[in-house]
């Protein structure tokens, strides 16, 4: 067996311990003669697993206890929707900012529910890329939440630190390509969702914490499935959850506390994204669009001076089992992702890749 280092922006890689236990579990979990695949969801068995992992994440994020944990499905995507038809209760406004792709996509699908999108910011387009300054976001007062994406995936855009806006609009944020990878104060947000493909699992679960004070704003038409207190209720088994997603979610989460939790991932992750960046900076031959402020400890994008050379670093890259580091569709280029599973060893593989590619063609 061989396996690569994996640099895709999701479904991404996985720590190996974690697959090395699915793999051995596959057949039989501790003993109950099935895979957790075949298990009813609401058996002692999936019970535990479940109970388990919401625990667990609970402990890594230091979950107030006046938050709900759920574990949905439908992706981000569905929580785009989701967000408003829970939230917006009798208000006549939201607050989004816009910081690339992913804003644009929880805006438009707002646009469905809400009777006012008030885009208070707008970034993305300035270069370097930057995040507007929160002094000058244009919030509304009345606005029933104010969401902003952590994380932009496709540009590698990342918001440091929680904006501190004024008043008491709850915040809502799309942690989906950096939930887990550093500490948080959860008591900071009325809403957080994730996708679990990129930092923490397999595809069809989305985690969504939810402050219980925001659980009756629900309009009428909110699909059961991504209504939030129903789910509540229902301990997020109103239908048949995404089982094995989840059990392998909560294998990722034993291991992020047997790798020293969050603290311990946020000093790894800075020191990874440190280096390929300063290994970036040092070049005239690589460039980072984004400006040091808004950089992504996730995702690093960055173009080659020489565009007509793309293709052979990536099938260079690919032979030296450096795999899925092209960019985005829609920005070309390439892009590294980085996260948690991403071991040290697999950066400093590709810095030196590109040094020396570098050689061979600067
Ligand atoms: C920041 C962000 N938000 C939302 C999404 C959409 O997630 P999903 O495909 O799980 O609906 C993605 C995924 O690619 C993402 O990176």
């Amino acid at each position: 067996m061989s396996r690569v280092y994996n640099f895709s922006a999701g479904p991404a890689t996985l720590p190996e311990p974690v697959l090395q236990q699915a793999a051995d579990e596959m057949l039989d979990w501790q003993g109950s003669g099935m895979s957790v695949m075949e298990m009813s969801h609401r058996g002692k068995a999936f019970v535990s697993i479940a109970e388990q992992a919401e625990a667990d994440l609970r402990e890594l994020l230091q979950v107030p206890d006046n938050y709900k944990v759920l574990f949905l499905q439908g992706g981000a995507t569905a929580q785009f929707a989701a967000v408003p038809l829970n939230l917006l209760g009798k208000a006549e406004v939201v607050d989004y900012v816009n910081t690339g792709s992913w804003s644009k996509k929880a805006i438009a699908e707002a646009g469905k529910y809400a009777p006012r999108v008030n885009v208070v910011a707008e970034g993305g387009k300035s270069d370097p890329m930057s995040i507007p300054d929160v002094a000058d976001w244009q919030c509304d007062p009345q606005a029933a939440y104010l969401h902003y994406c952590a994380n932009e995936t496709i540009s590698g855009v990342e918001f440091h630190d929680v904006p501190a806006t004024a008043g008491d609009v709850p915040l809502v944020s799309d942690m989906s390509s950096n939930f887990l990878s550093r500490p948080i104060d959860v008591s900071r947000f009325g809403v957080i969702y994730a996708g679990a493909q990129k930092n923490y699992g397999p595809a069809g679960l989305t985690v969504v914490i939810v402050r219980e004070d925001l659980l009756d704003r629900a309009s009428d038409q909110t699909p059961s499935i991504w209504h939030y207190q129903a789910q509540a209720e229902a301990d997020s088994m109103l239908n048949t959850p995404a089982t094995y997603s989840w059990y392998i979610a909560g294998l990722v989460f034993q291991w992020l506390k047997r790798e020293g939790g969050l603290t311990a991932m946020a000093e790894r992750n800075a020191r990874k994204a440190g280096k390929l960046y300063e290994a970036i900076d040092a070049s005239d031959f690589y460039r980072n669009p984004v400006h040091p402020s808004a950089r992504s400890q996730m995702n690093v994008p960055f173009v080659l001076a020489d565009d007509s050379l793309d293709a052979a670093f990536l099938s260079e890259a690919q032979a030296a089992g450096l795999h899925t580091l092209k960019g985005h569709r829609s920005v070309g280029g390439m892009r590294a992702s980085i996260y948690n599973a991403m071991p040290e060893s697999g950066v400093d593989a590709l810095i030196d890749f590109m040094a020396d590619f570098e050689r061979r063609n600067g």
